[in-house]
Parts: structure tokens; sequence; C-alpha cells
């Protein structure tokens, strides 16, 4: 009964640049990721017969098909029929957080049963699976730093970027992310055009990321969920390199730092490439 634990880490967008609105009704990103030590546990077994078990621990979410984790393990055996899938979730990642969590589930499952199938699915129907399942999931089978374009889809891997103390600070409500794509004001949608991997690598590279923190989301998800306006002032005033994290309502702060009453806080740093199935 073969098994396997993955961690699936959470993500910051260092970059988040909204590039115009697509006919699909998904808006062009340009934006550049940075996976972080806190994860979520992901076991996954693959056992005689067929079908789906899911639990989840640590967090009250459905272990159905609305989860993305349940979802991943559907896709994959529909196209590779291998058994019966049975995935164990410890959840330490908040959710409606802008951190990915759910994404990185799904990407964690995806990457385990690509290793216990002892014919595996190749690298190019993993990623077309993973965006099938969110615009974050594809950018959870490379991890580490990375440029992307499109939804998320379009990754360059950047070289790693140097080791960095976070503190993710999360008011208790979340931000749905539709809602706060929906908020854009039509100058926040764009159009603009992309800098490209090259130029945000070189001045990641030249400045380190707290020359580099923007995200256009950020007045959006304000509108959305005014307590994390409240949170973004209170970092803007104790001068620290800080941003809101994806679409919210998570925010980041390079170094470590106590939170305000009221706001969980974890304290993480980058997680690099090398580490991302890495459980010690
Ligand atoms: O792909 P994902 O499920 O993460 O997207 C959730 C929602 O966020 C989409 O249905 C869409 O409303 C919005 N979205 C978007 N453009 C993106 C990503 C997400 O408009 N690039």
């Amino acid at each position: 009964m073969p098994g396997l634990v993955l961690p699936a880490p959470a993500k910051i967008n260092l970059v988040l640049e909204i590039l115009g609105r697509r006919d699909d009704g998904f808006h062009a990103l340009e934006t550049v990721f940075q996976t972080l030590e806190l994860a979520d546990e992901v076991a996954v077994e693959v056992r005689p017969g067929d079908g789906i078990g899911l639990v989840v621990e640590g967090a009250d979410l459905p272990a159905g098909p609305e989860n993305l984790a349940w979802r991943a393990a559907a896709a994959y055996t529909a196209r590779h029929p291998i058994g019966r899938v049975a995935i164990h979730l410890r959840k330490r990642v908040p959710h409606g957080a802008g951190l990915g969590g759910g994404s990185s589930d799904a990407a964690a499952v995806l990457r385990a049963l690509a290793r216990l199938d002892p014919d595996p699915l190749p690298a190019t129907d993993l990623a077309v699976i993973a965006l099938a399942l969110g615009s974050d999931v594809p950018f959870f089978l490379v991890g580490g730093t990375a440029h992307a374009l499109g939804r998320g889809e379009e990754l360059t891997p950047l070289p790693d970027a140097a080791d960095q103390v976070v503190t993710i600070l999360k008011p208790p409500a979340g931000c749905p992310t539709p809602a706060v794509f929906r908020a854009l004001s039509d100058a926040e949608r764009g159009p603009r055009a992309a800098r490209g991997p090259t130029a945000w690598a070189a001045d990641l590279a030249a400045r380190g990321p707290a020359g580099i923190l923007a995200n256009r989301m950020a007045p959006a998800a304000v509108r959305v969920e005014p307590t994390v306006g409240d949170l973004l002032s209170w970092l803007a005033d104790r001068g620290v390199p800080h941003l809101l994290s994806g679409s919210g309502s998570a925010c980041l702060a390079l170094g470590i730092l106590d939170p305000p009453p009221g706001i969980a806080a974890w304290r993480t740093r980058f997680r690099p490439r090398a580490r991302l199935d890495a459980t010690d």
C-alpha cells in the first residue's frame, strides 16, 4: 500500500500586476511568486479499488468534490485510473488569505500521485490539470521563486531569492478572490504591458524583495474588506516592508514583528525550490 507525505507550502506574490481583462473573463496577470516554509501536510495513499477518500484535519473545510485536493485526485485518476486515492490533509495555512492554501493542496496531490504512479502522467498533462483546478495551482508544481504571466500558468522559474524571514498577518475576515477582482476600478484593471521575467529577476537580485514589493489588488481588497486597510496602515506606521498577499486578506511583512490585537500571525521564511517536497 504505497503512500507519500508531502508539504503543500503557502505562497506569496512579491509582485502582482494586472495587465488587463481577457475575453474569457479572467484577468491577465504578471506576478513573481515565492513559496514559504509555512505549509499544509498532505498524505496520499493509493489502494486497490477506485474512488477518492479525503480527511481534513485542522480546519472546517469540505472533504468532498468542493475541496480542490479531492478534485485534483479526481482529475488525475480520470486520465489515469491507478486505484483508490486516500488523502489526509493537515491544514496549517489559513484559507481565504491569498496564500494559495487550497491550490497548494491540490498541486501536492498531483505531485504525490505522479510519484506513486508506476507510469506517471507527463509534466505537460499535470500542468493542464493544474490550471483547470485554479490559476495558482501550476505554480505549486514548480515552487521556489517564479515569474508568471497569463492566469499564472506561463511560468519562468527564477533563481531562488535569498533567505528571508517573513511574518504573515491575517485579520479574522477572509477576502473572496472573485469579489476582489470584481472590485477593481477601470484604471486598476489596465491594460498595461508586462515587464517580463528577465527584468523582474534583475530587480530582485539588485534590490532584494523589499525593493520590488507591489500589489495592484491592494486597493480593491481594502474596498472589499476594510479591516485589511487598517492592517496595511498599521504596517505602514511600523515602517517595515510589507504587502497584501495575493487578493488578501493576509498581509506579509519582511522580518519579525508582533501583530496588533485581533490579528493572527505566523512567523515563516522563504522556501527555496529544492525544498518544495521536503518534509523536515
Ligand atoms: O482560477 P481561480 O479559481 O483561482 O480564480 C478565482 C476567480 O478569480 C475567477 O473565477 C475570476 O473571477 C478571478 N480571477 C481572475 N483572473 C485571474 C485569476 C482569477 O479574474 N487571473
